[in-house]
């Protein structure tokens, strides 16, 4: 079996996550200090907090952004569920914008048209090959006013202008789920804007509770239970030391991807950044030419499942799901992602892969295109 994704965890964290669980301290604790500075220093000395997931981090971070009822998050329709979820959970109403069909990034122009007096926030997603426009968004944003929550789950290492992906901007959001650039089993972090957001964060991924002088505690606002456990912790920093080594894997697979797919099969590809643009690389998603083809993409991932090969689908549209619906939105109103979400296919990439393995899924590809154009 090719496997669509997954970490690779070496004997070493292995070993130091057995020392962790003997040390007796297993949840938050030392380790994820140590997590939180690493990531810290990654993010040239901006303050992150760990938490339990990318979406605990969007949710604290749209409750540290002050979000609720009455209020308007602009966001992209092209991207996972979390974001519309969240969204929704916090009170505010979901407004969707279309992404641009080949960078899958969010349409800024878009985005500035529908911005309006109820927008407290704009979420965007960063596509692995190709960031958003950060200059464009945060001008966007300073402008009107509106908090910045960039959903970075996808792109730990990428870097714009020679800089790295949470080392500017606002409140910036990564996953450590296994299928990530690095993980943590579960695990997420929020860069945020110097240290009383941090004590902020640290409240609100911890039932909301506040230590008062006297030793007792009080809560004054319902917080949430997102602190990282230690264990986890233990594998996100030995994880994090790899990142450049997983980052390098990552890309010369997909180099090989686009080798592959110059030719064959007819799909449409992500942009193919030039050399050393530090773009990392977390998915490889290509467009079936469905027009052309005389079989669905369930029965092409069929014939890729039947050769071993498991294969993705990111994303559906977030905007014609029964919670997005629920907000007027209906068939036709992202092109685009429409056009995205009916064709997009995602192949087996991680950094536990080989190129022969890609070479594998080419060939499936293209013997799987030949039957579906014969
Ligand atoms: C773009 C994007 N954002 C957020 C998330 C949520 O990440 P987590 O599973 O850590 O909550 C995912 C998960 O796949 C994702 O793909």
């Amino acid at each position: 079996m090719i496997k669509f994704a997954g970490p690779v965890l070496d004997e070493a964290t292995i070993e130091g996550v057995a020392d962790v669980l003997r040390s007796g301290h297993i949840t938050s604790g030392p380790w994820v200090e140590r997590f939180e500075a690493a990531l810290s220093a990654h993010c040239e000395g901006r303050p992150v907090r760990a938490v339990t997931s990318a979406t605990a981090a969007i949710e604290v971070a749209l409750q540290l952004a002050g979000i609720g009822e009455g209020d308007e998050v602009i966001t992209c329709a092209e991207s996972f569920f979390t974001v519309l979820n969240m969204i929704v959970k916090a009170g505010a109403k979901p407004v969707f914008v279309d992404c641009d069909l080949v960078t899958r990034s969010i349409d800024l122009d878009q985005v500035a048209a529908r911005i309006g007096p109820r927008t407290r926030a704009i979420i965007p997603t960063h596509w692995p090959g190709s960031l958003v426009d950060l200059d464009a968004l945060y001008a966007l944003a300073e402008r009107h006013g509106a908090r910045v929550i960039e959903d970075a789950a996808l792109v730990l290492g990428s870097r714009w202008n020679g800089r790295p992906v949470g080392g500017v901007g606002d409140l910036v959001t990564f996953s450590f789920h296994p299928n990530k650039n690095i993980t943590s089993i579960e695990g997420g972090a929020i860069v945020c804007n110097g240290a009383d957001e941090a004590r902020r964060i640290e409240t609100l991924r911890f039932h909301g509770i506040e230590r008062l002088p006297d030793g007792t505690r009080d809560v004054a606002f319902p917080g949430g239970k997102f602190n990282l456990p230690d264990v986890n912790a233990r594998i996100g920093v030995a994880q994090l030391a790899q990142l450049p080594a997983y980052l390098a894997t990552r890309r010369a697979l997909v180099e090989r991807y686009f080798e592959r797919f110059r030719t064959t099969p007819a799909c449409a590809l992500p942009p193919q950044p030039r050399d050393g643009d530090g773009q990392s690389w977390n998915m490889f998603c290509v467009l079936l030419p469905l027009d052309t083809m005389r079989m669905s993409r369930k029965e092409f991932r069929d014939a890729l499942a039947a050769r071993g090969i498991a294969t993705g689908i990111s994303y559906e549209a977030l905007h014609l799901s029964t919670l997005g619906r629920r907000f007027g939105y209906r068939p036709g109103d992202f092109p685009n992602t429409e056009r995205i979400a009916e064709r997009t296919l995602t192949l087996p990439l991680h950094a536990g892969l080989r190129v022969e393995d890609v070479d594998a899924v080419c060939d499936a590809c293209a013997d799987a295109m030949d039957r579906a154009r014969a």
